[in-house]
């Protein structure tokens, strides 16, 4: 019997307009724009304002553009994956409440955590329904509302990250393109590197919890850009070797937005051209999971059907991993 491939049919977005620049934060943290943009590459970000939306509000909005591009009814939908770590609420889950929005009556839904490599980890869960043979059409949605974990007291995260949503739709590929190989690490952060530590089982909301601020995100940035820059290089590198592919085979690669750094790194270990590497965290910074799809509609009408793409992204967890595809989109 032939093996079912997923493939990449179309994608969708969604970022608030309300725009949070360097300038804006020098006004509100010991920082400067020269400073930001230097260790990061970050110039602003974009932040869901009104306290009556969350992230399903931006994951639906990504999704119903998806699924219009495509030319799909919400019905038809078989699965929602969102990979997120602010979810609207611990549970339901926010694939619940966007399975709701959109009207995708037949689909079931379900949130992943893996934080900043969500949208890696959901796209290989989704791809994975596809190849069994037993679904048919999938949105994997990378969805954050980071500026509701953030600290904007603390300079070293309140610079980083933004909100956002990009969602894909994966279908069974009837032109040969769609996912080819996919490798995933894990490595339990038992320092608490990157960390949201209060809200959960271990540290249930109280007074106390919100006198130590342990609901907002905290960050070793010199330990995490460490592990980030060896993993996201390492896995990019190991994900050529396993499928043959030299650095001219590649079209393009779609990193996680976290720092341009770690970008530049990962592209050098590649051998790649900047020319080909999809980079737009100066625009948005750091949104976690919606980062790569992000990438993958900003750069939807350069990429060509059947060009060569790895995708890759180092997380909260830790988490890490790459993604190797050909363009399955129009
Ligand atoms: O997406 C999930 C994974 N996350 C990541 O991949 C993030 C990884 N980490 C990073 O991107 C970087 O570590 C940061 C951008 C967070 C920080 O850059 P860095 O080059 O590692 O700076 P640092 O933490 O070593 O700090 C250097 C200096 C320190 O001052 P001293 O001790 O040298 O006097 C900091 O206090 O910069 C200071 N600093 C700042 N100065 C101005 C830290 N934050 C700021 C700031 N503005 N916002």
């Amino acid at each position: 019997m032939e093996q079912i491939r997923a493939t990449i049919t179309s994608v969708g977005h969604y970022l608030p307009e309300e725009r949070l620049t360097n300038y804006d934060l020098e006004k509100l943290v010991d920082t400067n724009d020269e400073w930001i943009r230097t260790r990061t590459g970050i110039k602003e970000r974009r932040i869901l304002k009104d306290p009556e939306k969350a992230t399903s509000y931006m994951a639906a909005n990504a999704a119903n553009e998806a699924l219009e591009y495509a030319g799909l009814k919400p019905e038809q939908v078989d699965v929602i994956i969102i990979a997120t770590v602010t979810p609207d609420y611990i549970f339901p889950s926010t694939a619940c409440l966007v399975q709701e929005a959109i009207g995708a009556t037949n689909a079931f839904a379900f949130d992943l955590s893996a934080a900043c490599s969500g949208f890696i980890y959901a796209l290989t869960t989704g791809a994975t329904f596809i190849e069994s043979g037993r679904h048919k059409n999938v949105l994997v949605i990378g969805a954050d509302k980071m500026s509701s974990i953030i600290d904007y007291t603390d300079r070293t995260t309140c610079i980083l990250f933004g909100d956002g949503a990009g969602a894909v739709l994966l279908q069974p590929s009837t032109d040969g393109t769609g996912i080819i190989d996919s490798i995933h690490y894990s490595e339990g952060d038992i320092n608490c590197d990157l960390v949201q530590k209060g809200g959960g089982s271990r540290h249930p909301a109280s007074q106390e919890t919100v006198a130590q601020r342990l609901h907002y995100i905290n960050q070793e940035g010199k330990a995490v850009f460490k592990k980030a820059t060896v993993g996201m290089a390492d896995v990019s590198a190991e994900i050529m070797e396993r499928n043959n592919l030299q650095a001219e085979d590649i079209a393009w690669l779609v990193p996680h937005q976290a720092n341009l750094r770690i970008i530049d790194a990962t592209a050098r270990r590649m051998g790649l051209g900047m020319d080909k590497v999809m980079i737009n965290i100066e625009r948005y910074g750091n949104t976690t999971g919606a980062t790569i799809p992000l990438c993958l509609y900003d750069w939807k009408d350069l990429m060509s059907n059947g060009e060569s793409i790895v995708l890759t992204a180092f997380g909260g967890g830790f988490t890490w991993g790459a993604v190797y595809l050909t363009w399955g989109g129009k």
